[in-house]
């Protein structure tokens, strides 16, 4: 079979899969706990951001971990949105729910799209 829809569902990569099977098994622990053993995933938490920072030439205050698709979205709108509120915000017509239900809380411009699903800049 050849999947070609990646960008909504992702396999898994078996390095990640087997980089987190500890923290799906006896690591458990919630990083925001006290206890100790919650306190060495929180360590394991923070080099995971510290190493994803500098890989992409960020700050670790500035990564972020979600738990989806949703969360990221709503977070990237209404952060923006509700810090500049006189931010211009438009979303194409063929945005996800979780963004075009997002973007209907603030005053923003549906882009039409073309017969591909690409953004018509002429519109
Ligand atoms: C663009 C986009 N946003 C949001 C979502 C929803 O993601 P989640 O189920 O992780 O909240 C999806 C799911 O397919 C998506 O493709």
């Amino acid at each position: 079979m050849i999947y070609l829809d990646n960008a909504a569902a992702t396999p898994v990569s078996k390095k990640v899969i087997e980089a987190m099977m500890p923290y799906y098994s006896e690591l458990f622990h919630n990083p925001s706990a006290h206890y100790s053993a919650a306190r060495n995933v929180k360590v394991a938490l923070e080099d995971a951001r510290e190493d994803i920072a500098r890989q992409i030439g960020a700050r670790p205050s500035e990564i972020i971990f979600t738990a989806g698709g949703t969360e990221s979205a709503n977070l990237a709108i209404k952060g923006i949105m509700d810090t500049y509120p006189e931010a211009n915000c438009v979303v194409s017509a063929i945005e996800h729910d979780a963004v075009a239900k997002s973007a209907q809380h603030y005053e923003c411009k549906i882009a039409p799209v073309d017969n591909v699903g690409c953004v018509d800049k002429t519109a």
